[in-house]
């Protein structure tokens, strides 16, 4: 194994079984990825979030292999001390194991130390599959923007007994067959504490409580400067519940990831007022 690997290996253990909270950031380029560095964060998600964010789409469904592994490689030549993971885009691993693999192995051939995919019984094969290939994977539950058309839009998911049961059967069943992280979005606090203290699992939680192991945000929602899809009036874009401007009370972007880095290790982020 190459000393690079092992060192990233090595975080990954360390992240997994420390008793801080994980500090996790969305990044899509070299010059945040080595300003996050700097500020600690402990995992840069090159999320696909970036179809929005940086192509101004109007949701994550365009986002191509192509695209993901472009602002993979940008990530990882400005942070290489920093665990990374990529998200699998749309299309890119629901039809079958293989293919999901050949994929996955592209985002870590292009510098990401694992993968994140989005849903939970439906994916269970093919995430044992990626698993016993030695990918490390993070499931992503919840509120999945890759199903927004199915979903009926952003909403809140795990609300009903029934739903919030399917919501930990699948959290059960991923960490059953060896996901690394499990990422919850967009669910009821309660639901995300019983899921975190039913599984040796790791959670990231974004509009998940106060009771996940970590927390992640998108990089430009904690810097205040997405203000929704790119078509639309400024006016018209409301932040979402669980996100917190860091750059209102710093001097400077690089304070204000810092200040993210240490409110979720001191717990002072999120709190109750960002949960549903
Ligand atoms: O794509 C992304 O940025 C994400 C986060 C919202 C968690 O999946």
């Amino acid at each position: 194994m190459s000393p690079f690997k092992t060192q990233h290996s090595a975080k990954l253990e360390q992240l997994k079984h420390g008793t801080e909270k994980i500090a996790m950031l969305t990044c899509y380029d070299a010059t945040f990825a080595k300003l996050s560095e700097r500020a600690g964060v402990d995992v840069l998600l090159v999320g696909d979030s970036l179809g929005m964010v940086l192509h101004g789409s109007e949701n994550t469904l365009n986002v191509l292999m192509t695209d993901m592994i472009y602002h993979t490689r940008s990530v990882a030549a400005g942070a290489p001390n920093t665990y990374i993971i990529a998200d699998m885009p749309y299309s890119s691993y629901e039809s079958g194991a293989e293919i999901a693999h050949e994929n996955a192995q592209m985002l870590l051939d292009a510098g990401a130390h694992m993968v994140k995919l989005e849903g939970g019984g439906n994916m269970v094969n093919i995430v044992r599959h990626l698993v016993e290939k030695g990918i490390p994977v993070c499931a992503h539950l919840g509120f999945t923007p890759q199903s927004i058309q199915k979903l009926g839009g952003y909403r809140i998911q795990g609300k009903t007994e029934e739903s919030a049961k399917s919501i930990m059967q699948d959290a059960l069943s991923m960490s059953e067959v060896g996901v690394s992280f499990i990422l919850l979005e967009m669910v009821p606090a309660s639901l995300a504490r019983n899921i975190t203290e039913s599984i040796d699992t790791p959670t990231i939680g974004i509009g998940a409580g106060v009771d996940c192991s970590g927390q992640v945000l998108v990089l430009q929602d904690l810097l205040g400067i997405y203000t929704g899809q790119a078509h639309k009036h400024p006016n018209e874009f409301k932040s979402p519940r669980f996100v917190r401007n860091f750059l209102k009370d710093s001097g400077s972007i690089q304070a204000a990831v810092e200040a993210y880095v240490k409110a979720v290790k001191n717990k002072s982020f999120p709190t109750a007022e960002h949960s549903y």
